[in-house]
C-alpha cells in the first residue's frame, strides 16, 4: 500500500514535470516581458515629462522677456534654457506659420539652408504639423493676454528610441527562446535515433547468432536428407531462426522513425522474448530454467519491437549473471495496483554489490568483458520516455540474485 502511493506519486511528478516547466517558463517570460515594458515606460514618461517642463518653462522666459525687453538676467536664463534643450523646438508666429529667419527661431531642427525659402517654410509646416500631432503648443501671451508666439516641440531622439527598445527586447527574447526550443527539440530527436542506433548495434551482434546457427542446420540437412522426421524438425529449427533475422532486419528498417504505440496482449510479447532465449540456452551452454508467470488478461499500450528489446536485455543480463547449475529465471506480469502493468525478471544469479547496483543505468557502465553497457540504459529510456513507466531493481544481492521490474502505467 505504503509502495504503490509513493510509486503512484514519482510516476505523476515524473510526467507533471515537462508541463510545469513549461508553464513555469511562460509565466517567467511574461513577467520579464512586462517588467520591461513597465520600466521602460516609467523612464520614457519621466523624460517626456521632463522635456515638457523645459519647454514650458521656455515659454514662460519668453513670454516674460516680451515685456520687459530690456532685461539682461533674463536673456541669460533664457539663454541657459536654451543650452539644455536637446530636442526640437521652433517658435511660430500665433497663426502657426514659421517665423523668417527660420534659424533664429527653432532648437535642434536640421533644415536643409540649400533649398529655396519657398522650400524651406513649405518643409517646416510639414515639420511642425508632425509636432502638433504628439504635442499641442505652448502659447506665449503678450502683456495684454493675446496670443503672440507658439511654441511646437518633440520629443528628443533619446526619448523617441526607448519607446521602441520594448519591442527590440521582447523580439531579441522571443528568437532566442524560438532558437533555444528549436535546439532542444532537434537534440531531443537525435537522442531518440541514438536509441535505435543502439539497438541496432546490438542487433548487429546478435546477427551473428542465427546465421551462424542456419550454416549448422543446413550441414543436418545434408547428412540427414534420408530421414524425413529429422528434416521435418530441422526446417523448423531454421524457421526460427529465420524469424530471428526477421526481427533484427525489423529493427534495422525502425531507425531514425518516431516509434508508435499500440495496444497489445503484453503476455504475446513476453512469451515470444522468452521462447527466444530457450532456443538458446543450449547453444548458450547453460541449463537454465525459464519459468514464465503470466496474466494473459492484461493489455498495455506498448510499442511491441522496443518493449520486446528491453525484456530481451533483461533476460540476457539475468543469463549472463547466472554462473551456476541450478539457474532459474523468472518471468512475471502482474496487474499494477493502480492501473497498467508490471513485468518483474527474477534470476538467482551472482548479484550486484551495491555499488554495481548504482551505476547500471549509466551509458557505457558495464562489468562483462563483451558488454557494450548499452542494455539497461537504453532500455530505461525505452520504457520511462517512450512509455511513461519506470525500470527498476526491486532487489539484489551478492550470491543471492537480483529481479529487476519495468512499470507501465496505464495510458
Ligand atoms: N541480472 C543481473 N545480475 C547481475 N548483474 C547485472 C544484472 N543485470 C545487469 N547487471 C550489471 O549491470 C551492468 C550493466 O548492464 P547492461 O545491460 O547495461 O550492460 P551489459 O549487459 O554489460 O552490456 P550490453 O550492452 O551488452 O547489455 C552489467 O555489466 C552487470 O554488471
Ligand atoms: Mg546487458
Amino acid at each position: 500500500m505504503q509502495r504503490g502511493r509513493a510509486d503512484r506519486i514519482r510516476i505523476f511528478r515524473a510526467s507533471v514535470t515537462k508541463w510545469q516547466l513549461k508553464v513555469l517558463l511562460t509565466i517567467l517570460g511574461m513577467s520579464i516581458i512586462g517588467v520591461v515594458l513597465y520600466v521602460t515606460k516609467t523612464i520614457v514618461d519621466e523624460l517626456a515629462a521632463n522635456e515638457r517642463r523645459t519647454v514650458e518653462l521656455y515659454a514662460r522666459l519668453l513670454a516674460r522677456y516680451y515685456e520687459r525687453a530690456s532685461d539682461d538676467e533674463l536673456l541669460y536664463y533664457i539663454d541657459q534654457t536654451n543650452a539644455s534643450i536637446h530636442f526640437p523646438v521652433i517658435l511660430t508666429g500665433r497663426d502657426g506659420v514659421p517665423l523668417y529667419p527660420f534659424q533664429q527661431f527653432m532648437i535642434n531642427v536640421e533644415l536643409d539652408t540649400t533649398l529655396s525659402i519657398e522650400k524651406q517654410k513649405a518643409w517646416l509646416l510639414t515639420y511642425i504639423d508632425d509636432m502638433r500631432r504628439d504635442y499641442p503648443p505652448f502659447e506665449i501671451k503678450g502683456p495684454d493676454g493675446r496670443v503672440i508666439q507658439l511654441i511646437f516641440y518633440a520629443n528628443s531622439a533619446v526619448v523617441r528610441e526607448l519607446r521602441y527598445v520594448p519591442f527590440v527586447e521582447i523580439t531579441l527574447v522571443a528568437a532566442f527562446i524560438l532558437v533555444g526550443y528549436v535546439s532542444f527539440s532537434t537534440i531531443r530527436r537525435n537522442e531518440e535515433s541514438h536509441i535505435w542506433v543502439g539497438m541496432a548495434k546490438e542487433a548487429a551482434h546478435q546477427l551473428g547468432t542465427p546465421l551462424s546457427s542456419l550454416l549448422a542446420w543446413l550441414e543436418l540437412l545434408r547428412i540427414n536428407k534420408n530421414s524425413p522426421d529429422e528434416v521435418e524438425s530441422t526446417a523448423e529449427q531454421m524457421q526460427q531462426d529465420v524469424e530471428r533475422l526477421n526481427v533484427i532486419a525489423n529493427r534495422f528498417a525502425k531507425i531514425g522513425a518516431m516509434p508508435s504505440k499500440h495496444k497489445v496482449r503484453v503476455a504475446d510479447v513476453l512469451e515470444r522474448a522468452c521462447r527466444y532465449f530457450e532456443t538458446r540456452l543450449p547453444i548458450l551452454g547453460k541449463r537454465i530454467l525459464l519459468v514464465r508467470d503470466f496474466d494473459d488478461t492484461l493489455e498495455a499500450n506498448l510499442n511491441q519491437e522496443l518493449f520486446e528489446w528491453v525484456i530481451e536485455n533483461l533476460i540476457r543480463n539475468a543469463v549472463d549473471a547466472l554462473d551456476r547449475q541450478d539457474g532459474v529465471i523468472e518471468v512475471r506480469l502482474t496487474a499494477r495496483p493502480r492501473g497498467g502493468i508490471i513485468v518483474t525478471v527474477k534470476d538467482n544469479g551472482k548479484g550486484m554489490t551495491r555499488k554495481v547496483a548504482s551505476r547500471i543505468f549509466q551509458t557505457g557502465f558495464t562489468t562483462k568483458t563483451r558488454g557494450w553497457g548499452l542494455g539497461l540504459p537504453l532500455s530505461k529510456r525505452i520504457i520511462e520516455d517512450y512509455h511513461g513507466g519506470r525500470l527498476t531493481i526491486v532487489q539484489t544481492q551478492p550470491g543471492v540474485g537480483t529481479t529487476f521490474a519495468v512499470e507501465v502505467p496505464a495510458s
